[in-house]
């Protein structure tokens, strides 16, 4: 049933749990939501508000939790409480990043990278088969924001993606804002890294705010800091990858200094506009904008 409904679907937003209680009261006009199904294993009233939420929108659950990027494994104990909490919402997409943050049974609040390269493909691989096993799901996978490369590695983050893809049959999350940034932190050309992604896996795209830092050595660092509006290179990113792939349903991030629903609202409908006039203009004209 779902399948039909996402490919209709829009920019949806972040949904934080200081705006549930005006979700249900207002009823906004929002294509969809999603959530981080960490915020509400421990909270059973939160849980019930968006289970009420959850009848009359769309949901996809982003995992922050599930560390499929982790040598020590997957938490079989947390997967099968974000299980039990997806079973009961029945989402339209199921997702989490490349990355680890757990180790040797402790949570990390970073998400951290991996090097790319033959073992970590086989590791990234099997959990990625044990998680879409244990939900029953596709589960789509997030390329990070990144702030240093590995010497180690062996293959693009592109190519270990769609590796990654043909091992397990996993959907891809499409990241624009985690582009621009990585691609500005470990220089190199984010339109590149666009047209060598493999744009069919993609299920969903991401929107999120970053903050610019300056550096002792006189340079800048982008961090992916989810606090603040799109920036406008994302923005041109978004309509280049947009105008490549076509439109997917896009959200946008917002989960720090968190504003006002409508203030997410309508960052939405700015991703709506942009990639329907990326549609309409096409590749080149989208990178040229
Ligand atoms: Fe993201």
């Amino acid at each position: 049933m779902h399948s039909q409904v996402v490919s209709s679907l829009g920019a949806g937003v972040g949904l934080r749990l200081q705006h549930l209680a005006a979700v249900i009261k207002d009823r906004p006009d929002a294509s969809w939501f999603e959530i981080h199904p960490e915020n509400y294993l421990a909270n059973p009233y939160a849980a019930e508000l968006l289970l009420e939420i959850a009848r009359s929108y769309p949901i996809s659950v982003h995992s922050v939790g599930v560390s499929v990027g982790s040598a020590g494994g997957i938490d079989r104990t947390h997967l099968a409480r974000v299980k039990a909490l997806i079973d009961r919402l029945d989402p339209i997409m199921v997702s989490g990043h490349l990355a680890w943050s757990t180790h040797e049974g402790d949570y990390l609040n970073d998400l951290l990278p991996l090097p790319y390269h033959r073992e970590s493909l086989a590791i990234v691989a099997d959990h990625i088969n044990q998680v879409q096993d244990a939900l029953g799901r596709p589960y789509h996978l997030e390329n990070p924001s990144t702030y240093l490369g590995f010497a180690d590695s062996t293959m693009t983050e592109t190519a270990f993606l769609a590796a990654v893809v043909d091992k397990t049959g996993c959907r891809l999350l499409c990241d624009v804002s985690n582009v621009h940034v990585s691609a500005h932190n470990l220089g190199y050309d984010p339109y590149r890294y666009i047209d060598e992604f493999p744009g069919e896996a993609i299920g969903e795209m991401h929107l999120g705010g970053l903050e610019i830092e300056a550096e002792a050595n006189g340079g800048e660092v982008i961090i992916d800091t989810h606090s603040r509006p799109i920036d406008g290179h994302a923005w041109d990113l978004y309509a280049y990858a947009v105008a490549r792939f076509g439109a997917r349903p896009t959200l946008i991030e917002w989960d720090n200094a968190i504003p006002e629903l409508t203030t997410l609202l309508d960052e939405a409908a700015k991703a709506d506009a942009v990639a329907a006039s990326a549609l309409k203009s096409g590749v080149r004209s989208a990178r040229a904008g």
